[in-house]
């Protein structure tokens, strides 16, 4: 356990220097092959070998504090919650080891920053992958383990259902038993994250702990084997397993088709005369959207709880597809009226302030901005997410309205509205629904 501990000081102290491998066998006289077989926690590192690394590197590798420090493993790491959940863990002074899946090329934008940065590792693995998942739990040994990698999107998952089994439902039980397999069942807190969309075709307005569960997509049964099996094995082997039960949280950094972020992206290409029209599925859907940043702190409080508890974690407010396009656009200046129904609804542009930087010479007065395309709708569609937060409120001490719904709207729509600026003249794309689809756009 210390040489991995070793082995993870000596590598952000690299990390933070810009020595790599060979370098620092040049550094201290040893053979490459030497490091390596550190690395890969085949050997450890001798007294003598410390010393030696620490005069050459003129850095302690072992800090007193360091002995302290709490470590967690996050699986899915690159996304929209591991990465803020990663900046908030290591603010409160954890070592912070995510889990990334080996690919031909790297999307990891949303933690670029943290790379290279003390206490803060990466490992591979995979969700499909018993044995990857064994090994980075037994090389780590998390004090916590925040379960975050799935295949997220409910669309995808009737494009791509047992895909989605495999990692949201078998994915979570191989979390569990890697666990169990490096001896950690008593040790390591695991949470779990779990979805409204569990309340799916909804049978209580709005749902707490105790609504009954009616999945409505593949996505939502995979989660619910998710859910249960975090049960199980807290009752079955009395682990520290939990599951937080997360309404919809957005940002900045949400994937673009999920309908928030789609929606931020065509109001900021639409104000900059790159994009006509946005084309949406259901706009009467009605969501709980709270803001990521504030939800990653519950899923912490939820570990530190004094036992084992599930939580639904929500703002407790709702509101329409429609409405969240309706205040992303008033915010760059545009004013929408809807008109017309299910299909045949559009969303009108009644008044164009927008500032004059972005204005161009026409008018967008009278187009429509938004149409409706049966291409986003879903076979089976959750339409009346609404959570009720009482519990994290009362057992956590969570703020469940630090943001509210417009300042949400507000912050993605100013992000986007820079981002879309700073491309430039990123060609005039997704500009009819065409293009969209022809463009593999998922839906
Ligand atoms: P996200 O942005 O889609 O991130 C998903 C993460 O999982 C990514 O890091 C992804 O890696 C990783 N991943 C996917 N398949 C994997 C596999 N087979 N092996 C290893 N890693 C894999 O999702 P999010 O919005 O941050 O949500 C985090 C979790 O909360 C998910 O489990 C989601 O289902 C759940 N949830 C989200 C919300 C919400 O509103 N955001 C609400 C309730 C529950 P790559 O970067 O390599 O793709
Ligand atoms: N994605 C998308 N694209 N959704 C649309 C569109 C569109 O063009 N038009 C309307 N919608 C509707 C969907 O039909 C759905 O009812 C609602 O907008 C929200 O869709 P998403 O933003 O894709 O999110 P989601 O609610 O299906 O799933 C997200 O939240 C869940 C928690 O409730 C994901 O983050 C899941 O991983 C998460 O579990």
């Amino acid at each position: 356990m210390i040489d991995m501990q070793l082995v993870f000081a000596l590598k952000g102290i690299m990390n933070q220097k810009g020595i790599n491998q060979r370098e620092l066998a040049d550094m201290i006289g040893k053979d490459e092959t030497v490091i390596s077989r550190w690395f890969a926690g085949k050997v450890g590192i001798s007294r003598s070998s410390v010393e030696l690394l620490e005069k050459a590197l003129g850095e302690k590798l072992i800090k007193d504090k360091q002995h302290n420090m709490k470590k967690a493993l996050i699986t899915g790491v690159t996304g929209q919650d591991g990465s803020y959940l990663s900046e908030f863990l290591l603010e409160k002074g954890y070592e912070v080891h995510g889990v990334i899946r080996r690919n031909s090329s790297d999307h990891r934008e949303r933690i670029s920053h943290l790379e290279g940065t003390p206490h803060f590792h990466l490992h591979y693995g995979h969700m499909e992958d018993s044995m990857s998942l064994v090994k980075v739990v037994t090389m780590v040994r998390p004090d916590e383990i925040y379960n975050l990698a799935a295949q997220s999107h409910v669309q995808v998952s009737f494009d791509s259902p047992e895909f989605t089994a495999d990692v949201d439902a078998t994915g979570v039980l191989r979390v569990l038993e890697a666990v169990r397999a490096a001896g950690l069942e008593n040790t390591c807190r695991i949470y779990q994250a779990s979805t409204s969309e569990l309340y799916g075709k909804v049978e209580e307005v709005p749902q707490n702990e105790n609504t009954p569960f009616h999945p409505y997509s593949p996505y939502a049964v995979a989660k619910l084997y998710g859910y249960w099996i975090i049960r199980e094995y807290r009752e079955a082997y009395n682990m520290f397993c939990c599951s937080g039960i997360l309404f919809n949280h957005e940002s900045e950094r949400r994937g673009e088709t999920f309908v928030t972020r789609k929606i931020t992206l065509a109001v900021a290409r639409i104000a900059q005369g790159l994009q006509d029209c946005l084309y949406l599925g259901n706009l009467g859907s009605l969501r709980d959207w709270g803001y990521a940043k504030d939800y990653v702190e519950c899923m912490w409080l939820i570990l530190q709880n004094d036992k084992p508890e599930d939580f639904v974690i929500a703002t407790g407010v709702q509101h329409s597809v429609r409405e969240f396009a309706y205040y992303a656009f008033k915010h760059v200046g545009i004013e929408l009226e809807f008109k017309g129904k299910g299909l045949d609804e559009i969303g009108v542009c009644v008044s164009d302030n927008r500032h004059s930087v972005h204005k161009k010479d026409t008018s967008l007065v009278g187009k429509a901005l938004i149409k409706v395309s049966p291409d986003f709708y879903r076979p089976t569609d959750v339409v009346n997410l609404w959570g009720d937060p009482t519990k994290a409120k009362a057992k956590l001490g969570w703020n469940p309205n630090k943001t509210s719904f417009e300042e949400l709207v507000k912050i993605m729509v100013d992000s986007d509205m820079a981002k879309v600026a700073g491309e430039g003249a990123a060609a005039k794309v997704r500009t009819n629904l065409a293009e969209y689809l022809e463009k593999g756009i998922v839906k």
